[in-house]
C-alpha cells in the first residue's frame, strides 16, 4: 500500500510517498518540499492568494520529483492523502483538487488528513519513534495544544491557547524587533547573543491550575519594552521602524528574554500535563518544536522526571508532505480512513478542531 501525501495548507508545498504495507510504521519512499518563505518575506507575512497560486505551480513538479526518488510510476500509488484542514481555504483547495484529480484518474481513494494529526504523528518517521500512549505538545504558527494521545485518531485535548499560538508569539515579537518573516527562527538566532534575564516578560497562566496557554499579553509587553528602549535611546523614537533606535545588544536581549518566557511556559505546562496524566512519554511537534532552547529545557526537565521525549526529524518539524502521507498511512492501517469521498468533491475544512476528527475523543 503506497500513499502519496500532499500538504498545501499554508506557505509550504510538500509532497511525499510512504509505504504503509502491513502493520509496521509507514516507511518514507521519497519526499520533496518547496518553501514560499522568500516570496512572502517582502510582505512580512503569508499572502493567501500568492500562496494558492504558488502551490498550483509547484505541486505536480514536486510529485514527479518524489516518484523519481522512489523509482516508481504514478500508477504505483494506491491512495492519495491530502491536507483537508485547517489552513488557508484557497491553499487547501489546491491540494484537495490535485488529490481528487489524481484519485479520479487512477481510480484510487483519497484521504483527507487533519494537518495537526500530521504534525502529531510526524515523530513516527524519526530514528527514535514513540510508542502510544503519550502526551503531545503541539506548537505551530497557528496552534498551541497539549494532548493525550492513546492511538491513531484517539486524541484528548488537555489544554490549548486561549489567544495567540506560541509560533505567533515568536513571529509577532520578531516583527516588533524588525526581524524578517517567519520570526521564530530569526528570533531564536538573535537570542543566542542576548541575555535571557535582561527583561522580565510575563509568563501568563503559569499558575492557572489548568493546561491552557495565553501568549497575546507577551506581544504587548514586548511592544512596551521596545518603545521604552527606543524613547530612551540617544536617537529618540524611530520614524521608520519602532526598533531602529535600539542597539544590537538591546535587540538581542529582548529576543533572548521573549524566547525564555515562551519556552518557560511551554516546558512547565508540558511537565504539568505529564504529572496530570501519569504518562511517561512526551512528543513535541510543530514548527516551534525546532526551537533549540525548547529542546534543551524539555530535555533537562524530562531527564529529571524520567520521561522519554520524542521529536520529529528537524527537517520534518515545519510543514511537509511526509507527515501527511504518514498520517494517511497510519489511518489506513488503523481502519480509520474512509474509502474516499464519492465523486471526489473538493472538500476542505479551513477551520477544523482536532476534537472533531473522526475516531477522535472530544475533550
Ligand atoms: O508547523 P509550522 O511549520 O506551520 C504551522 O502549521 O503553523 O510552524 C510554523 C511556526 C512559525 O510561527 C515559526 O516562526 C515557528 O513555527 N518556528 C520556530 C522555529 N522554527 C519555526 N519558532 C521558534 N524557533 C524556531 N527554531
Ligand atoms: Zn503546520
Amino acid at each position: 500500500m503506497r500513499i502519496l501525501g500532499i500538504e498545501s495548507s499554508c506557505d509550504e508545498t510538500g509532497v511525499a510517498l510512504v509505504d504503509a504495507s502491513g502493520s509496521a510504521t509507514p516507511r518514507l519512499l521519497g519526499h520533496a518540499l518547496h518553501s514560499q518563505i522568500e516570496m512572502h518575506q517582502a510582505y512580512g507575512g503569508v499572502v493567501p492568494e500568492l500562496a494558492s497560486r504558488d502551490h498550483i505551480r509547484r505541486v505536480l513538479p514536486l510529485t514527479d520529483t518524489v516518484l523519481a526518488q522512489a523509482g516508481l510510476p504514478l500508477s504505483a500509488v494506491d491512495a492519495i492523502a491530502y491536507t483537508r484542514g485547517p489552513g488557508l481555504a484557497g491553499a487547501l483547495l489546491v491540494g484537495s483538487g490535485v488529490a481528487c484529480a489524481l484519485g479520479f484518474a487512477l481510480g484510487k481513494p483519497v484521504i483527507g488528513v487533519h494537518h495537526l494529526e500530521g504534525h502529531l504523528l510526524s515523530p513516527f518517521l524519526s530514528a527514535d519513534p514513540p510508542e502510544f500512549p503519550f502526551v503531545a505538545l503541539l506548537v505551530s504558527g497557528g496552534h498551541s495544544q497539549l494532548m493525550r494521545v492513546d492511538g491513531v485518531g484517539r486524541y484528548e485535548l488537555l489544554g490549548e491557547t486561549i489567544d495567540d499560538a506560541a509560533g505567533e508569539a515568536f513571529d509577532k515579537s520578531a516583527k516588533l524587533l524588525g526581524l524578517p518573516y517567519p520570526g521564530g527562527p530569526a528570533l531564536s538566532r538573535l537570542a543566542l547573543q542576548g541575555d535571557p534575564q535582561a527583561y522580565k516578560f510575563p509568563r501568563p497562566l503559569l499558575h492557572s491550575g489548568d493546561l491552557d496557554f495565553s501568549f497575546a499579553g507577551l506581544k504587548t509587553a514586548v511592544l512596551t519594552q521596545v518603545k521604552r528602549l527606543a524613547h530612551a535611546s540617544p536617537e529618540g523614537p524611530a520614524t521608520l521602524h519602532l526598533a531602529d533606535p535600539l542597539n544590537a545588544q538591546q535587540k538581542a536581549d529582548v529576543a533572548a528574554s521573549v524566547q525564555a518566557a515562551i519556552v518557560d511556559v511551554l516546558v512547565r505546562k508540558s511537565m504539568a500535563a505529564i504529572r496530570q496524566t501519569g504518562l511517561m512519554r512526551l512528543v513535541v511537534a510543530g514548527g516551534v518544536g525546532a526551537n533549540v532552547l525548547l529542546r534543551e529545557q524539555l530535555g533537562t526537565a524530562c531527564a529529571k522526571a524520567g520521561v522519554r521525549v520524542h521529536y520529529p526529524e528537524l527537517h520534518l518539524c515545519t510543514d511537509n508532505g511526509a507527515m501527511i502521507a504518514l498520517a494517511g498511512g497510519m489511518r489506513v492501517q488503523a481502519g480509520l480512513a474512509d474509502d474516499g469521498p464519492v465523486g471526489y468533491p473538493f472538500d476542505v475544512k479551513p477551520r477544523w478542531p482536532l476534537s472533531e476528527l473522526g475516531g477522535a475523543i472530544a475533550a
